[in-house]
Order: C-alpha cells, then structure tokens, then sequence
C-alpha cells in the first residue's frame, strides 16, 4: 500500500480509510465504461472518501461533454454547449462520507476538475453566476452523512435523525433554467440493496442507473437558471 493511501493509522483504525490508487480506480470503472462516458449518467459513492472514484468519473464525462458539444464540421465545442453538457456531468454525480473534512476535499476536487475544463473551454464567455451554481449543486451532491442508515452526522462523525436528501438536476427546458427534485436517500435506494446493506454492510456499490426502483416520493422541486444570479432554494 503506497503512504498516499492513508492519512493515519488512527483514521484507517476508526473509519477504514484506505484510499484506492488511480491505476484500480480506472480498472474499475473500466468495468462499466460505457456509462462513465455517458454525460448524464448517475453515479453515487457511498464511502467516496475524498472522491479518488468519482473525480475521475468527472474526468471521463468531461471528455463526453467536449464530444457532444462539438457539432460535426467543428473541431472545437461551442461554448455555450458545453457550458450546459458539463454542469449535466457534474450534477450526476454524488459521494457520502462520514467525515467533514473529506467531503470539503471531495467538493474543491470535483469543483477544480469542473472549473479547469469551464475555463479551458469557454475562455472569455465563462461566467462567476455558473460557478456559483456548480458550488452549489457540489454542495447538495456530496454530502457528510452515513451510508448505512443513509441519515446525515455532525461534524464529529456522530449520527442525526436528519435524512440524507439528494436532488435529481435536469435541464428539460432548452434553455439554461435547471430543474432541481428533491428526494430522500432512502427512498431512492432499490429493495435489494437496502437488504443486502443491513444484512452486510460491506456491501456497498457504487451505482449507476438503478431501473428496479419503485417511483420514489418527489419532496420539493425548484427551478433556477444557472445564467442569472439567484437563490437555488433550500
Ligand atoms: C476505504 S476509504 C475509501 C475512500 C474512497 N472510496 C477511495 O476508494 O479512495 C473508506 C471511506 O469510507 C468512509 N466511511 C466509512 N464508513 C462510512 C459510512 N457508514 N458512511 C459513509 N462513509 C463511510 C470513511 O470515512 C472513508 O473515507
């Protein structure tokens, strides 16, 4: 196990924290390739750590968000088109993880891959109103709660009855407004994985698409537009 792998014995002894090396990230996420280079899938890491998973998966939809916004005769993105495929990428994906300081480093990771392409695509015509509403889709989707009993915890790793909420973020109306629905984590999760996780609690994936899962109960729904400055809601 290489030193950047750990951060102390005292960590790995209380949490787990063994973080995974680049080389099987990639082997694993080369298992379901397909999706990660699809801009719009969903994907959730349930122990995401400060996010070793799911900053690469960024990377990858990024690259799909370039080619989709990219017309055939274009060697370039439009701008404006990418500006919207790469807030879809980074609004499908979502981490938990029981300790604050991880979820931070998580966030500011995601939020530097994100800004690094925003910047190097769009140049001049990015804007401080679409940063903002990618810190705060960041600040929704990665989250520091418990995975097992999906509720969130205090700073000092300690269970709350408050339960974990995630946004499903979609951009149905062609345009820059994106609609914002609020659902709890529990009620997202499909029968079989919360047997599987009560009954062991190793048991985590990291889930892509789930089909098999009952229409969950919508708790609030916004709409904002990523262009303009605005409250996003709750
Ligand atoms: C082995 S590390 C893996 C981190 C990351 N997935 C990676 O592979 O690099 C496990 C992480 O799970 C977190 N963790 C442990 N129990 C958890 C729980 N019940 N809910 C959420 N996170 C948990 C720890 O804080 C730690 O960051």
């Amino acid at each position: 196990m290489a030193a950047s792998q750990i951060k102390s014995k005292q960590r790995v002894a209380e949490h787990g924290e063994v973080y995974t090396a680049e080389r099987e990230v990639n082997a694993m996420l080369d298992l379901v390739k397909q999706e990660t280079e699809r801009v719009d899938s969903r994907f959730l890491e349930p122990a995401c750590g400060d996010g070793n998973f799911v900053v690469e998966i960024l990377r990858r939809k990024l690259v799909a968000a370039r080619k989709r916004a990219t017309p055939p005769r274009r060697k370039t993105p439009v701008p404006a088109e990418f500006e919207k495929q790469s807030v879809v990428a980074v609004a499908s994906i979502y981490g938990v993880d029981l300790l604050l300081d991880n979820v931070q480093a998580c966030r500011e990771r995601l939020f530097d891959i994100w800004n690094g392409e925003y910047a190097a695509v769009c140049g001049k015509e990015t804007n401080e109103e679409c940063r903002a509403a990618v810190r705060f889709i960041l600040s929704r989707n990665i989250v520091c709660g418990n995975a097992l009993n999906m509720c969130l915890v205090d700073e000092n790793q300690k269970d709350t009855e408050e339960p974990i909420v995630f946004s499903e973020w979609t951009l149905p109306f062609n345009d820059t407004r994106i609609q914002r629905k609020d659902y709890s984590f529990k009620e997202l999760m499909p029968r079989e994985e919360k047997k599987a996780r009560t009954q062991d609690p190793g048991q985590m994936s990291l889930l892509a698409d789930e089909e098999d899962q009952v229409e969950p109960l919508l708790q609030q729904q916004y709409i904002f537009d990523y262009r303009r400055h605005q409250s996003y809601g709750g």
